[in-house]
């Protein structure tokens, strides 16, 4: 499926301050905002049913022990949606109903791997993080929406690991990072925001970074119709009872021509881009257009001086 974010201007834009940092970037967390839900729900959670159905191992994976966590998960999500999104599911007599979709699940059918269901509830992709000895380890994770990664060369790796090809990330991240996870309290969840730019709007990616391909077809006149703007919001929340770490990621695909109306933006973006380092920009793909985005965003700018 190709974005579905309809919106006229992004939602997020964590560029808009025209800097780039490796920084973890996190803020506290009201869990009455910890699911966001916007009008592309019905049809992204149709999309995670299709990719379920057709290739389940791609987007949902979990190993041994962790089954309680991924319980405690579901149970957490359906009380939450409940509470702070009325009407979007009902539960009933064991069944969970998702209103938008019309489909009903038991969750026996589930018992023993919860996670799977509840990533069928919402728009997020959710990983579960467990402590193993160099650190918190992906122990579980309903992943329809990857940004160019595979789920299956990440399951089981601490989050060293994990990062390993993220440029910048063992130097600047990697022991922040691993630190906060120790000391994340249950009362205490985080937000963060991730951004990319994309030539490709589709939400499972799991090929695409590191790419080169030379010369591009993408041109300062038309990328604002070839480039997406990719933002990935965040969370991180420890679970009470089992201790573990849940990581959720909520995926926004708007089109670069959605900064049209907004210069402000275009130009934030551009001199984020400009200030990032050359390995990030690699990391991102970002070489093979990064002129005829550039010139896009200058064109806009000017367009509006
Ligand atoms: C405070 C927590 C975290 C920080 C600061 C962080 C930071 C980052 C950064 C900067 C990137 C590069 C993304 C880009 O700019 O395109 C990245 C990628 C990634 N992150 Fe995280 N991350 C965090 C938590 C997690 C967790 C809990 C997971 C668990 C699944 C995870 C999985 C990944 C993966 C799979 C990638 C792509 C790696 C690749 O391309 O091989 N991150 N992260």
């Amino acid at each position: 499926m190709d974005a579905v974010s309809e919106t006229k201007e992004p939602r997020y834009a964590p560029y808009a301050n025209g800097r780039f940092q490796m920084a973890m970037g996190l803020v506290a967390l009201d869990l009455t905002d910890w699911i966001d839900v916007d009008d592309s729900r019905a049809a992204e959670l149709c999309e995670k049913e299709r990719l379920l159905a057709v290739q389940h191992e791609a987007v949902f994976g979990d190993l041994p022990g962790s089954a309680p966590a991924q319980r405690e998960v579901l149970m957490l999500l359906l009380d939450n949606l409940e509470r702070c999104h009325p009407g979007l599911i009902s539960c009933d007599d064991g069944m969970v109903t998702v209103a938008e979709t019309g489909r009903t699940y038991r969750l026996a059918g589930f018992a023993d791997h919860a996670l799977d269901l509840a990533g069928r509830l919402v728009q997020e992709d959710l990983c579960l993080m467990t402590p193993g000895e160099e650190g918190y380890v992906l122990h579980a994770a309903s992943l329809c929406f990857p940004a160019r990664w595979v789920l299956a060369e990440k399951l089981g790796r601490p989050m060293m690991g994990i990062h390993e090809h993220v440029s910048g990330y063992a130097e600047k991240l990697g022991r922040p990072v691993d630190r906060f996870f120790t000391h994340l309290k249950a009362d205490k969840p985080v937000a963060r925001l991730n951004w990319s730019v994309v030539d490709d709007p589709a939400l499972f990616q799991t090929s695409g970074k590191f790419r080169n391909d030379g010369q591009s077809v993408i041109t300062p006149e038309n990328a604002g119709d070839r480039l997406w703007l990719r933002v990935e919001r965040q969370t991180l929340r420890r679970l009470p009872d089992s201790g573990d770490i849940l990581f959720t990621i909520r995926t926004f695909v708007d089109p670069l021509s959605s900064l049209a109306a907004r210069p402000d933006l275009a130009a934030g973006l551009r001199a984020a881009i400009a200030e990032m380092p050359e390995g990030m920009q690699r990391y991102k793909s970002l070489i093979p257009f990064r002129a005829a985005l550039d010139g896009y965003l200058g064109a806009l700018m000017e367009r509006a001086a």
